[in-house]
């Protein structure tokens, strides 16, 4: 392992598994992830089981929720073989280097996350120090492969900046250039799914109402309930795009209508100008139930041989660390410790 990093591009990317998986994960993530694998990029994609545990989890739920994760992935079209899927808590370097990074890192840049102070709330000194931490581990996670390129959502941009500010200061502190620095890259608005109650909210799986979303595990009647409960307004859809300027909800559904079937916005409001929801909702809800049943339907399959799940994610975890060890030994010889076995 030279300390010039080599930049050749690999992605990396986590997602936690909190349960709930949404047609917002899909497409902002999931379907994001397969499309870097198609172009033939080096693609790690990881199940951040230890990021999970920062707030309290249910052990039997994570085990539960880990593999639905991992079949999510596999059902979106993520190939094991050609990536590497695997779950963190089975690659300790994720652990060892995150300590490393401790160390470099300072107290301050974590208090001014802004992530840790939502989830932390007024209650930070009773929140786990692992949440406070948390921005180091996402660290390693990413410069244990020398990963360069990151897609995740616009709020994990500052944790990729503090990565950023992780490896220089590493590298300056030791003299080295060893850690390159990773790019992230943010989903557009496009790939931006809005809440089906408020459009002007993201769609998560953390919104209290089950309503205000579309699961990946949903089934067809489900998914065409709540598109015809979606929150709409009165008017017909206009001809045009910019039409839909000051109507959110309205705009999110054509969204959504225009990533799942691969037409362009434009085609989709050519085809139903003047038309009302009453008419656009069964379309959409087609569209989705097209789209997401294939899938579901996959990770049902995928969910009833556990162990099946478990040895792909094992396998890759093996794989993983064959990429991370190398990195870790050398980042581990850098700070000055004694290999002495
Ligand atoms: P989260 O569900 O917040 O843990 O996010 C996991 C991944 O899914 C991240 O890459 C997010 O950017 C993406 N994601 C979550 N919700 C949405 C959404 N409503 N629209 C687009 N992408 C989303
Ligand atoms: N923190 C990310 C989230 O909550 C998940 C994550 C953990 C991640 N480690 C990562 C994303 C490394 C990208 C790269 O969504």
């Amino acid at each position: 392992m030279s300390d010039a990093a080599p930049r050749t591009p690999r992605v990396f990317s986590g997602i936690q598994p909190s349960g709930n998986l949404t047609l917002g994960n899909y497409l902002g993530a999931l379907r994001r992830f397969v499309e870097s694998q198609e172009r033939g990029v080096d693609s790690v994609y990881c199940v951040v089981d230890m990021h999970a545990i920062t707030v309290w989890q249910e052990p039997e739920k994570l085990r539960g929720t880990i593999r639905e994760l991992a079949a999510a992935f596999i059902a979106s079209g993520i190939d094991p073989e050609r990536s590497i899927l695997f779950n963190q808590s089975q690659v300790s370097g994720h652990a060892e280097l995150a300590w490393i990074f401790n160390c470099v890192a300072r107290i301050g840049w974590m208090y001014r996350m802004t992530q840790f102070k939502d989830k932390a709330g007024k209650n930070t000194e009773n929140s786990s120090l692992g949440l406070l931490a948390y921005p180091s581990l996402m660290a390693a996670d990413i410069l244990l492969y020398h990963a360069t390129h990151v897609p995740v959502g616009e709020d994990q941009k500052q944790h990729i900046e503090l990565t950023r500010d992780i490896a220089a200061k590493f590298n300056h502190d030791y003299g080295v250039d060893f850690f390159p620095m990773p790019e992230p890259v943010i989903e557009g608005t496009a790939t931006r799914v809005m809440s089906l109650r408020d459009g002007t909210k993201k769609m998560s799986k953390s919104d209290p109402s089950d309503q205000s979303r579309i699961n990946m595990t949903d089934d067809a009647d489900t998914i065409a309930a709540k598109i015809r409960k979606a929150r709409t307004d009165p008017e017909p859809l206009p001809e045009t795009w910019e039409g839909l300027a000051e109507r959110p909800e309205a705009r999110n559904l054509v969204n959504i209508y225009a990533a799942l079937s691969g037409e362009t916005r434009e085609a989709v409001m050519a085809q139903f100008a003047g038309k009302a929801f009453s008419v656009f909702k069964p379309a959409l809800a087609e569209v989705v139930v097209a789209r997401l049943a294939p899938i579901s339907g996959r990770m049902r399959d995928l969910l009833a041989d556990p162990a099946e799940i478990d040895r792909i994610l094992g396998r890759g975890a093996e794989r993983a660390a064959e990429i991370a060890d190398p990195i870790l030994a050398r980042a581990k010889e850098i700070v000055g410790f004694v290999q002495s076995r």
